[in-house]
């Protein structure tokens, strides 16, 4: 979806003329508050639905179930509500839907317009979660959360690619990425903070300052100027070599604005990218970006990131050790992500996702052996001891991931895919994703419910699977330029060659084009513009 906007600005490999400009430094700021509106999100629902006062006023049926204890209810079941987890869900199916109305926003009014857009959807999503009187008004606020989400992270990282000079493009992706483990954390915090509060409305204050981020990125979008690219696929050309201009700073923008035209022009000849990419050719980018979203979601991450708080106090810990808990987990989540940024083009991408495989294997068995032996369905005598193990457990598999699945999930179909279906490619893994969060998000209180610590094996299983996916099917990509892809990579592979047979007259990348725009060939960083 957010494809149409290739990392380079360089022609031939030579770097246009640019200075980073104060635009360039409020796109900075663009990028940390859609990643961190995306994050706090993410993050904010598993602390409120933790909290006595918000699930007496929204869900007492399940709190009649927390306050009764294990003596009537199985300890696992008794969050196991299909409403509580649309609380959380709807977000994404929210955001899933958007997704189709945005790509088409950010193509015909343009960028700018788009994120406005997805501000005020934010800012009306905020007033009324923090107002809810009834669950109507709460689902309804996080259905406009969603729909915010899928229009942001639609137009903020393309934005971001085509108002960045390539050499800090890669850097803002990863500000993008890692804004939304900061968002999350974030939210942890608030939560910890909130849930001290008496009288009952902390929880109301955690979902408002979500208001925070919101704001921030209405007013950045109306402070914005809009991408020339946008202008100048919209025909508004004068316009277009204006702004970019005033974006790099210097009158020496002749060599860029031709690319940029050239660059639309080519991208107007792909007339069906969502038809090239069920060719067979293709076939082996769209199985890895469907399945790498898949397995990102199967590692059971977001049962981590959503319901931590729930999940902790359904081990017996109580209010304040389960968001405190939250907030430790939140942190490491933080910091793994920054050796991910230092590690990724160094050991690669195979090394990263075998390790963490081992590793969240590993920890994830632990959890389930110990809970199988001292949490049943009506006692629970976790002691200190093992409850500590089991949070240092918990942050074993969370580092892991942050350094593997949670960045590489995103960073490998962004340079995988050829060039003329990179964009309908991006699309498509980001809806996967999508829609796999939500059904993570709807189902994992009922199968904790039902599988009780089998869960953890159950996600352990899964690890299992996609490791040796990535052992067998996975190639590495690290320091292969994209237009080489072909050549070095799927043409080699011992399995996907057989999809690379000779007939690549209709491929727009034999011209070292992609979406339209020549490639510098600087494939390992990420493309911002293909960032969720
Ligand atoms: C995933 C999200 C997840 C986040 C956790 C991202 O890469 O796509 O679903 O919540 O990582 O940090």
């Amino acid at each position: 979806m957010a494809g149409g906007g290739f990392a380079t600005a360089t022609a031939n490999g030579v770097e246009f003329e640019a200075k980073i400009t104060p635009i360039v430094i409020i796109s900075c700021i663009m990028a940390a508050t859609g990643g961190l509106m995306f994050g706090y999100d993410v993050g904010v629902s598993g602390g409120v639905t933790s909290m006595p006062d918000f699930l007496k006023k929204f869900f007492p049926v399940v709190h009649r179930k927390v306050e009764a204890g294990a003596d009537k209810n199985s300890n696992y079941c008794k969050y196991d509500n299909q409403g509580l987890q649309l609380f959380t869900s709807s977000l994404y199916l929210a955001g899933l839907t958007a997704t189709f109305f945005a790509s088409y926003t950010t193509r015909t009014l343009g960028r700018r317009p788009t994120m406005l857009i997805a501000g005020v959807f934010f800012i009306i999503g905020v007033v009324l979660n923090a107002a809810a009187q009834d669950l109507a008004m709460l689902i309804a606020g996080r259905i406009l959360l969603g729909c915010g989400v899928g229009f942001a992270n639609q137009a903020v990282p393309l934005f971001l690619s085509e108002i960045a000079p390539t050499k800090i493009r890669g850097g803002l992706n990863i500000l993008f990425q890692l804004n939304v483990t900061i968002g999350i954390l974030f939210a942890n915090l608030v939560n910890y903070g909130t849930a001290k509060i008496k009288g009952g409305w902390g929880w109301r204050l955690s979902l408002g300052l979500a208001g925070v981020p919101a704001l921030l990125l209405t007013v950045g979008a109306l402070l914005v100027t809009e991408t020339p690219n946008s202008l100048v696929e919209r025909g508004r050309l004068d316009e277009g070599k204006a702004v970019l201009r005033k974006i790099r700073g210097t009158d020496n923008v002749e060599p860029e604005f031709a690319d940029l035209l050239e660059a639309s022009r080519l991208a107007k000849e792909v007339k069906h990218p969502f038809r090239n990419l069920l060719q067979r050719r293709n076939r082996p980018q769209l199985v890895i970006a469907v399945a790498l979203q898949i397995f990102q979601q199967c590692t059971g991450i977001n049962a981590i990131m959503f319901y931590a708080p729930v999940l902790f106090s359904t081990l017996g810990f109580g209010n304040d050790a389960a968001l405190y808990s939250a907030v430790v987990t939140g942190a490491v989540n933080v910091l793994s992500t920054l050796v991910s940024i230092y590690s990724v083009d160094k050991v690669g991408r195979r090394v990263l996702l075998l390790e963490a495989g081992v590793q969240m294997f590993f920890s994830q068995v632990v959890i389930a052996i110990i809970l199988g032996i001292k949490v049943t369905d009506h006692s629970q005598n976790l002691s200190k001891g093992f409850a500590i193990l089991v949070v240092v457990m918990i942050c074993t598999y969370v580092a892991a991931f942050a350094w593997s699945w949670g960045p590489l999930g995103w960073l490998i179909p962004s340079e995988t895919f050829p060039l003329e279906t990179r964009s309908a490619g991006q699309s498509v893994t980001v809806c996967v994703n999508l829609l796999f969060t939500f059904i993570i998000a709807q189902a994992f209180l009922s199968m904790l419910c039902h599988f009780k610590f089998g869960i953890f094996i159950f996600f352990s299983s899964w690890v299992l699977v996609m490791s040796f996916f990535v052992m067998f099917l996975l190639p590495e990509t690290k320091n292969i330029p994209i237009e080489e892809m072909t050549e070095r990579v799927w043409k080699k592979h011992w399995f996907w060659a057989r999809f690379m047979d000779d007939h690549h007259d209709d491929q727009v990348f034999a011209t070292g084009h992609v979406n339209g725009k020549k490639s510098n060939g600087k494939s390992n960083g990420f493309d911002p513009s293909t960032r969720l």
